[in-house]
């Protein structure tokens, strides 16, 4: 066995918290409103969780904002997703430059709009320099083909820490899924090894701060034990 158990690529600078904004759809069902309500809904409850996530001393924030199998919904859904991001990494960027908070997307890119690519540059590299809080957004993206991608590039002796180190991002502290699901949907697989899950029934357009706040809290107060025993057990 290596040494690195799940604690490689563990966060140096605060928590990473992984989300999936789950409900937005049934949110507007029962408003009587169409989808893409709940996905703009969805937008807003997002833009909430980014402004509350550095001072709850969360450094790194990876979002499910497309998985690679929501190109199966209807196409009107899908093309006014790809809109709303467009729409909200521009109008988002210089909050996201004032604020401190870099933009990094992930997922693949070989699928999505060709509009949409040069303003997820463009937003990228405006808010490079952000030290507050890195806002991950997963578009078209699937936690088995990143694996699989990942694994195919590896130089040398395949080890854990190689792999991770190619995935790019640190290990999951919390997941958080809304909507009363329990499941991880192709996400962050690799990263949530030793991830503390939290489902809520809280759907996500009604996703506040104080809910973020519980869901730090929450976990918190787990103990974290990464295969070993209780730390009681060791003393
Ligand atoms: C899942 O809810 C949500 C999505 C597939 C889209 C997530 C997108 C947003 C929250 C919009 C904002 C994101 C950005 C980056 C601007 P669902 O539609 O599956 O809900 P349901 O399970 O109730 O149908």
């Amino acid at each position: 066995m290596t040494k690195s158990s799940g604690m490689s690529q563990r966060t140096s600078n605060g928590l990473h918290a992984a989300i999936i904004m789950d409900g937005n759809g049934r949110w507007a069902s029962a408003r009587g409103l169409p989808r893409v309500a709940g996905h703009r809904a969805g937008a807003e409850a997002l833009r909430r969780a980014v402004e509350a996530a550095p001072d709850l001393g969360i450094g790194v924030l990876t979002v499910y904002a497309f998985s690679s199998d929501n190109w199966r919904r209807p196409q009107p859904e899908v093309s006014a997703l790809m809109k709303m991001f467009h729409i909200y990494l521009r109008r988002e960027q210089a909050k996201c430059v004032e604020k401190g908070v870099r933009v990094s997307v992930i997922g693949r890119r070989d699928r999505l709009p060709r509009l949409l690519l040069p303003v997820i540059d463009e937003c990228v590299s405006a808010t490079a320099q952000g030290g507050k809080l890195n806002l991950r957004l997963a578009i078209d993206y699937s936690s088995r083909d990143a694996i699989l991608d990942a694994a195919l590039a590896l130089k040398g002796k395949p080890t854990r820490e190689k792999l991770s180190e190619a995935l790019g991002g640190p290990d999951v502290d919390v997941l958080i899924r809304t909507g009363g699901e329990q499941r991880l949907s192709d996400f962050l697989l690799w990263e949530c090894a030793y991830a503390e899950l939290i489902f809520t029934p809280v759907m996500w357009p009604d996703f506040k701060a104080s809910d973020l706040a519980s869901a730090v809290g929450e976990f918190h107060s787990r103990e974290r034990r990464f295969g070993a025993l209780p730390r009681a057990a060791l003393a």
